[in-house]
């Protein structure tokens, strides 16, 4: 199947969701207007029995800040390591700028790698590991000089020029290493959990001046995490992914307010996931009570039913209402925790209002509340969502 019809077909995900996509000249570009800078169509690979790819078709639009998001071991380095040229696809192609990229040597690519361990060279000091690329492509010493201190100030490590590697701190060190990859001007970086190492703080500073160095310069990041809180700071799209399949390609806000299954729904923050089952449009079943919802769908279809815990509301309880008894409160700074027990389910609830353990409550929430998802093979009924919790948990505590 060649391109325009994989996109005719919507096996894209992104186009299929747009109205009208364009093709112009070689290059593709989307409703927004903006060039597809890399497109990957139909890519599999497999290691051993493992499929770490499968049939992966995406673009990425020029100037913009795309992370590829999911739990350990799902492709995600792999993906990356096929852009940079560390690795080949089993099928599928790749294209930079509407040319193939995969005929093209790593070295040749316009693409710069940051890797979550440093790699710098121990025994040159900060300004000396940034010019080593340059001095390579024998640039001119003047400019290299005035391109190094240039991108020292954007990682704001001026003054450290000559500080030699070991004497930096975790954080300088993913700075220097930055700079080294920003100097040789890439039209695209790519990031493999740049700030894996880093503690929260530091972690959380450098999430923003990425995400300004990225608009400051107008270059594409492919950034790759598996923390989701991360993930919808930086990102401008968002491509989540699970055992080498895309699950969700969308805006952090897409993602979050509309994720297309329990995976999406589960992985990205704290959800209720509950089986449900539509009335008609506009009404689903929960339990055994009907709710206003936003989505269509077809009569009698069994869905998931997404409800954020700081989406339900705790009130005195009522008939139309699910009723139920809290199990447990714990406060949080600025809300409380809850698990409610109602239809043999645990709701968690997160509220200003404190409730009492042992408090018989209503559960309230609008039309809005209510997110209808596919079924899948993530749906609580497969008892997947605890295998995707403990996968949550893993990376939290940083495996
Ligand atoms: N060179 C390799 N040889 C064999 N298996 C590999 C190789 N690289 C990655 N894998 C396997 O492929 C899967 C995906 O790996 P990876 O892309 O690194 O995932 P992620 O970056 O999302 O954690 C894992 O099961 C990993 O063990
Ligand atoms: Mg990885």
């Amino acid at each position: 199947m060649n391109r325009a019809d994989r996109i005719k077909n919507g096996v894209c995900p992104q186009l299929a969701a747009e109205e009208k996509p364009v093709i112009s000249g070689t290059l593709l570009s989307d409703k927004t207007g903006q060039a597809h800078i890399i497109e990957l169509i139909g890519v599999n690979k497999s290691f051993g029995d493992i499929r770490v790819m499968q049939d992966i078709t995406f673009y990425i639009r020029s100037n913009e800040f795309l992370t590829l998001l999911g739990p350990s071991g799902c492709g995600k380095t792999t993906t990356l390591r096929i852009l940079g040229g560390f690795e080949q696809p089993d099928s599928g192609t790749v294209t930079f700028e509407g040319r193939d990229l995969l005929v093209i040597p790593a070295h040749q690519r316009e693409l710069n790698t940051v890797f979550q361990r440093y790699a710098l060279f121990p025994h040159l000091n900060v300004e000396e590991n940034v010019a080593f690329g340059l001095q390579i492509k024998k640039i001119p010493p003047p400019e290299i000089k005035q391109r190094v201190s240039q991108m020292l100030r954007l990682v704001k490590l001026d003054g450290y020029e000559t500080r030699s590697i070991d004497q930096l701190s975790g954080g300088q060190m993913q700075r220097v290493a930055i700079a080294r990859a920003l100097v040789n001007l890439p039209k695209v970086l790519l990031l493999d959990e740049p700030l894996g190492a880093l503690d929260l703080k530091m972690r959380k500073e450098m999430q923003i001046e990425l995400k300004q160095m990225q608009r400051e310069l107008g270059i594409t990041f492919v950034y790759v995490t598996h923390d989701q809180e991360e993930a919808l700071t930086m990102s401008d799209s968002v491509i989540v992914m699970s055992e080498g399949i895309i699950q969700q390609i969308g805006s952090p806000l897409d993602i979050y307010n509309e994720p297309r299954n329990a995976f999406v729904a589960d992985f990205i923050g704290e959800s209720n996931i509950i089986s449900g089952c539509m009335r008609e449009d506009f009404r689903v079943r929960i339990g055994d009570k009907w709710f206003p919802c936003v989505d269509r769908r077809k009569a009698d279809e069994e869905v998931d039913v997404v409800i954020r815990p700081e989406d339900i509301e705790l009130v005195a309880p009522a008939d139309h209402l699910i009723n139920g008894r809290v199990a447990s409160t714990t406060f949080k700074g600025v809300h409380y925790e809850m698990i409610v027990e109602a239809y043999g389910l645990e709701w968690q609830v997160h509220s200003t209002d404190h409730k009492a353990e042992g408090s018989d409550v209503g559960l309230n929430f609008g039309a809005d509340d209510i997110h209808i998802m596919v079924k899948s093979a993530f749906s609580p009924e497969n008892n997947n969502s605890e295998k995707i919790k403990s996968c949550k948990q893993r990376e939290e505590g940083g495996e």
